[in-house]
């Protein structure tokens, strides 16, 4: 099947950010979200983001004017429904996500390949909810969208080859790289990732070393472009969290148990950069 709309559930973050990269690649994308302040946002971020590529000489000025023009918004989930490719965006709750698929299965043509981009939550559970397992998959990018490289290609246990397929063209038009995943609990990037992130935050908590200490140590230790801490702050400890308690139940391993600290934070409301507030201060 050859994509050429794609409806993206979701301005949030990622939301914002695979709409850009898909019109900047051509596509026509019509992006859906529950509050018009978030499509607001959201279309003010894409601008924003587009004009630092346009001063990077990244793209041109008419570039920017042409993918800007890709994206329609809309309040109507059903507006989707023409869509050749959805990708689901929303917030990372099971929950949210089958509700969204719901609404839309009626509304969707029998073609569509549906997708979500969540960075945690079986595939295969949320293929099941839905009338085509076999055109369901994951399509997991990585923050900031326009920058990272990768798009994780995760298919569920009856996710057909034809839908792998159409979904890596995607990948390869928008001018990323996909790594195949199977579904097992946060896939590839995140089950290596989260556990050094939350090493990092025992190595804090049991007072190895500083917020500034640990970071420096990976930054100019291992060549990490931020600290393990910085990450956290910058993906939402929120999420974090979320994601190492995925793997603690999926897997039942204690070394994949969460680290209090991180626990702590979170219950306090200190979220990262979201809430200001993290394991640094931003206010
Ligand atoms: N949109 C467009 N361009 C952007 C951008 C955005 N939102 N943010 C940064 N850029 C561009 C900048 O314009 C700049 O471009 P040039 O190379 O052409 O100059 C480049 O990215 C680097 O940006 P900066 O110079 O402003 O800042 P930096 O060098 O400190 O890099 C960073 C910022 C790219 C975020 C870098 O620190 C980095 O790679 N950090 C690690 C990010 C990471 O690991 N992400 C994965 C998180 S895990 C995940 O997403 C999975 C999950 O499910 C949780």
């Amino acid at each position: 099947m050859d994509i050429k709309s794609v409806g993206v559930v979701g301005a949030g973050q990622m939301g914002n950010g695979i709409a850009h990269v898909l019109a900047v690649a051509g596509y026509d994308v019509l992006l859906n979200d529950i509050s018009e302040d978030n499509l607001s946002r959201a279309l003010a971020q894409i601008d924003k983001n587009l004009e630092r590529q346009v001063s990077r000489e990244k793209i041109t000025a008419e570039d920017k004017a042409t993918a800007l023009a890709r994206i329609k918004t809309t309040l109507k989930l059903t507006d989707l429904g023409p869509s050749d490719l959805i990708i689901e965006a929303a917030t990372e709750r099971e929950t949210v996500k089958t509700a969204i698929f719901e609404d839309l299965l009626p509304h969707l043509k029998p073609e569509t390949i549906l997708t979500s981009n969540t960075s945690s939550i079986s595939i295969t559970r949320l293929a099941s909810r839905t009338d085509r397992p076999e055109k369901f998959m994951g399509f997991h990018f990585m923050n900031p969208v326009p920058v990272m490289q990768l798009v994780e290609l995760i298919r569920g246990i009856a996710t057909d080859e034809q839908t792998y397929q159409a979904c890596l063209k995607v990948v390869e038009n928008i001018g990323k790289t996909a790594a195949s995943a199977e579904d097992f609990p946060a896939f590839i990037v995140n089950r290596i990732l989260m556990p050094m992130i939350n090493e990092a935050v025992y190595t804090l908590y049991e007072g190895v070393g500083s917020v500034k200490s640990i970071d420096e140590s990976m930054k100019l230790g291992a060549n990490h472009p931020m600290g393990p801490l910085e990450l956290a702050d910058f993906i939402g400890l929120d999420t974090c969290l979320a994601i190492m308690n995925v793997l603690h139940d999926g897997l039942a391993d204690t070394k994949y148990r969460p680290c209090p600290l991180l626990t702590k934070y979170v219950e306090a409301g200190w979220l990262g950069r979201k809430t200001q507030r993290g394991f640094y201060d931003y206010r």
